[in-house]
């Protein structure tokens, strides 16, 4: 690199715009260990402060995806699709989704992240089933996508490393909800993955890092724009996050859930976020029919996961207790607010503050009531599943979460806009 770190670091604080070879050195520096974790972090701050334009930010995209190896699956039939969230509350949608499109003959190479803040994340999902390994190597996750149809990893050293480092120093310096930094980090995986399809679910609400439509849409475009660049076709719905998706909030507790959504009955939020996505008639009937459950064990199992452990899943364990949230009055649901029901499960010991922190897989919340229920006084309104930890905190955030008033809320659709390649 010609210029030095410190220098390319000034340049931004002051304001000014990198060319794409500034940002790619950056990166390998970051990848190879020449930017030390001040640095890193440093750039990140500067970049969320002073933004990135959509030239910069296809460049960070481009650098990110090419740090580590590109898949291909050459000699294997397509179509190749991916969906990928970005971030929210009880969203267990790609548990659901990568099995069902597998079923419906689409190879869905997903390669996901951890808990953000207090969204949580498909990884550290899945990790609660025992066994369960994210970091699979190429070939075998090419064995994986030949058998099964659809297998779900992290960002290895092999695929997106940059992404893997950037991503967990995002969530330990305050730099996460950014347009650029969440485009690049969600298409630097998606590109390094091989597909060619690719539906965004763009969270907006209060439990997403895009609490209103403007900045949801704005970030739909972006990432549009930057996908449709690098000749991938890409799709966005914006999906409603100002409550929790489905009613368990929990690594285990929504591996549960999303159990039942395979076998034809999951919550109805869940199953309507899920066939939205889906994209095809047929996915309906079929997974109301439970065919996509077997495929989902069969991937688990390709995982080094155990099957039979499903069904035992989010059941109250040992060192796991349940305390009761009852409503102080009769009336509806008027809010059921998913930043408070993510807080309490991320005190509970759901979600990590550093990359570091062990999740707990078994505590969380499971929502007996969802917005615009009726409620009558001393009925159970969630059910905190704890080990210890901060529970007073935990009861606190859904107990101010959930508010019950004399009338029902207005309807609030759950997909709010479609952004495609039409923009
Ligand atoms: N999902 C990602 O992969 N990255 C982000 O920055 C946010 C959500």
């Amino acid at each position: 690199m010609t210029t030095s770190l410190p220098v390319l670091l000034e340049h931004k604080r002051d304001g000014g715009r990198y060319a794409a070879e500034e940002i790619e050195a950056f990166v390998r520096a970051v990848v190879d260990g020449r930017a030390s974790r001040a640095q890193a972090a440093a750039w990140l701050a500067f970049a969320y402060v002073r933004g990135l334009d959509d030239g910069e930010t296809a460049a960070l995209t481009r650098a990110m995806a090419t740090s580590g190896r590109m898949l291909s699956w050459e000699g294997l039939d397509g179509p190749f699709v991916d969906k990928h969230s970005t971030g929210g509350v009880g969203d267990k949608v790609s548990l659901v989704l990568a099995p069902l499109w597998a079923e419906l003959g689409r190879r869905v190479p997903m390669v996901s992240g951890r808990g953000l803040g207090h969204t949580g994340g498909t990884l550290d999902k899945l990790e609660a089933i025992p066994g369960y390994r994210c970091d699979l190597e190429p070939g075998r996750l090419r064995r994986i996508l030949e058998d099964v149809g659809c297998f779900v990893n992290g960002q290895t050293d092999a695929v997106a490393p940059a992404d893997r480092i950037l991503y967990a120093l995002r969530n330990e310096t305050g730099t996460v909800p950014s347009i650029p930094l969440i485009t690049a980090s969600i298409l630097s995986k998606k590109l390094a993955e091989g597909i060619s399809d690719l539906v965004l679910d763009v969270k907006v609400g209060s439990g997403a890092f895009m609490p209103d439509l403007d900045a949801a849409r704005a970030l739909a475009r972006s990432i549009v724009r930057v996908g449709r660049d690098a000749k991938l076709r890409v799709r966005a719905l914006i999906t409603d996050m100002d409550q929790p998706l489905g009613q368990a909030v929990g690594n285990a507790l929504e591996v549960r859930e999303a159990v039942d959504a395979l076998k034809g009955e999951g919550p109805d939020d869940l199953v309507a976020c899920t066939l939205a996505l889906a994209g095809d008639d047929r996915a309906g009937a079929l997974l109301a029919s439970g065919a996509a459950f077997e495929r989902f064990r069969r991937m688990v199992a390709a995982h080094g996961g155990d099957p039979e452990s499903l069904d035992r899943l989010g059941r109250t364990t040992d060192g796991i207790a349940v305390v009761e949230v009852r409503a102080d009055r009769s009336g509806f649901l008027q809010r059921c607010d998913a930043l408070g029901v993510g807080r309490a499960a991320f005190a509970l010991g759901a979600g990590r503050s550093r990359a570091s922190d062990a999740v707990h897989p078994d505590v969380g919340v499971v929502l007996e009531r969802k917005r615009g229920d009726p409620v009558a006084a001393g009925e159970v309104l969630a059910r905190v599943h704890h080990a210890g930890r901060e529970l007073d905190t935990a009861l606190a955030c859904v107990r101010a979460a959930c508010v019950v008033g004399d009338a029902p809320p207005g309807p609030v659709p759950l997909v709010r806009d479609v952004v495609d390649l039409a923009i």
